[in-house]
């Protein structure tokens, strides 16, 4: 992992989170961080310095006279092998003095005397947090490159509810490790598909495959971490979403595609508004994309815990499952559409990439029974029939405004001819191909990338290990493009 050998300024302020900055202290260590604790005079109301000294094993500094530092300058010297400085309760108070620049105890002042990079967590009251002085002092550290973490939304040590609360020791941990991620694919716009399909017999049958969504939701991941704005279409499948990817939920392969080509269609024509002067044509033309999201059957938006890189995304990361052509979906995602335009990383050109990592059904049942059909007596089987589904990936490949399309052949039998084969057929430039049933549900894979000039092979791997590989190489072929 990323926070392996870094050493890291754990700066902890005067809050009740203040606690979790020992879980955190623990969580950096585990990843194979060194955890160098800085207190201010307020934390250690709400935890000891021993605490910290006996978790990292190094002094704790809280004052900037402490003789213990050879030259007297714990201010200069704590941040000068530091590979990062990370403030974990931040309270309201001190982000106030970070944006102003004051430096009257040891923390603030080694926080603007440091030369590495400053992230930051907040944790206070809700009331606190909305202030328009403290939006006002965190809108300041982000224009200086400070990186914010949250916060999040619940329940609060004071009673109350709302949002304040610092994220979780892992998520923290997380965080920290994703922002020593190079951002390869930093304003680029990559969509992914993942899991399996359901294709219903009747209401409560249906026929599906083993595909756990595993490598999908890794490679949101992976991409996510690389900077990339992402949008994940999941299959049904219940892993939790990705910090900061954006979430739909489908079922069937027909939702699928509808969802797809929906997010491709708004992304085009939220990309021409930004070209150029909206005339009456593109102004059409953007409001009937957005119309047809809502009725497009694709499930809910949801998005992964706020802020996990660089504090990119809002919203909570519970996946929320709809059917078929729910209109109540419409104006929800006619917003979403317009949150395109106003997120800060997109890019005028609309979706980058698109790796289609989904088992998608290639047939879906043609008599699907309204009714849940009943086992008779005479010993007779159901006779199904089936119809092919739309072929997602060599569709959107075949569009005037194709992303760079990656395609995922989960094979049985030879890999490489058969691959190859499916590259060919579905036009894509990449192909990355896996043997189906040694893959499926499993933390490890084995991947063989494909393209005109030949394979290349990613040796066995876990899947978060490859999804980071293939992030890199996206990266790298998109440059070339
Ligand atoms: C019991 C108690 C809990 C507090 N919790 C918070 C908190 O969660 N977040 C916050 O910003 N301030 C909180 N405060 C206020 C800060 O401790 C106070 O602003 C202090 O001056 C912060 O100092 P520092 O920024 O130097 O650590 C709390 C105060 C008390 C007495």
């Amino acid at each position: 992992m990323n926070l392996k050998g870094k050493r890291i300024v754990l700066g902890v302020t005067g809050g009740v989170a203040a606690f979790k900055a020992a879980y955190l202290a623990r969580e950096l260590q585990r990843a194979g961080a060194t955890v160098q604790a800085v207190m201010t005079e307020a934390a250690t109301h709400f935890v000891g310095t021993a605490t910290f000294q006996a978790l990292t094993g190094l002094p704790v500094y809280t004052d900037q006279w402490d003789t213990r530092i050879d030259n007297g300058m714990a201010h200069i010297e704590l941040t000068r092998v530091a590979d990062a400085v990370l403030i974990a309760p931040a309270s309201a108070d001190f982000i106030a003095k970070l944006a102003h620049g004051l430096c009257d105890d040891l923390l603030t002042t080694l926080c603007l005397a440091r030369n590495c990079p400053l992230a930051v967590v907040p944790a206070m009251n809700r009331e606190m947090w909305a202030n328009p002085a403290t939006q006002r002092n965190v809108a300041m550290l982000r224009d200086d490159g400070v990186a914010i973490f949250g916060p999040d939304s619940g329940d609060q040590a004071c009673g109350e509810t709302g949002e304040g609360r610092m994220l979780e020791a892992e998520q923290i941990a997380e965080a920290m490790d994703a922002f020593f991620v190079p951002k390869t694919l930093a304003g680029r716009r990559v969509l992914i598909t993942a899991g399996p399909t359901f294709e219903p017999i009747d209401p409560v049958r249906g026929i599906t495959n083993l595909s756990s969504g595993r490598m999908g939701f890794a490679i949101a991941r992976a991409c996510r971490r690389a900077g990339a704005d992402v949008t994940l279409i999941a299959g049904p499948v219940s892993l939790p979403t990705p910090d900061g990817v954006v979430r739909i939920d489908v079922t069937t392969a027909e939702q699928m595609h509808r969802a797809v080509m929906t997010e491709l269609d708004i992304a085009r024509a939220v990309a021409r508004m930004r070209e150029g002067p909206v005339t009456a044509a593109t102004r059409a033309a953007n409001e009937a994309a957005a119309a047809d999201y809502g009725a497009s059957g694709a499930g809910a938006r949801s998005a992964g815990a706020r802020g996990a890189v660089g504090g990119f995304a809002d919203g909570d990361g519970d996946p929320t499952s709809a059917g078929d052509d729910d209109p109540a979906l419409a104006g929800e995602q006619a917003a979403a559409a317009v949150d395109y335009g106003a997120s800060a990383a997109s890019p005028k050109r609309g979706i980058d990439a698109f790796i289609s990592v989904a088992a998608v059904a290639d047939w879906r049942v043609a008599n699907r029974s309204e009714q849940k059909l009943k086992k008779t007596d005479d010993g007779g089987a159901p006779a199904l029939e089936f119809v092919q589904n739309p072929d997602i990936l060599a569709e959107v490949a075949r569009r005037p405004d194709a992303p760079y399309c990656v395609g995922f052949a989960a094979e049985s039998e030879d890999l490489a001819a058969n691959a190859t084969a499916k590259r060919e057929r579905k036009g894509v430039p990449l192909l990355v191909a896996n043997i189906g049933h040694e893959t499926f549900g499993r933390d490890e894979n084995e991947l063989l990338l494909i393209d005109a000039h030949g394979s290349r092979r990613l040796p066995r791997a876990s899947k978060d290990a490859l999804a980071a590989a293939l992030a890199t190489e996206l990266a790298q072929r998109l440059r070339a493009r």
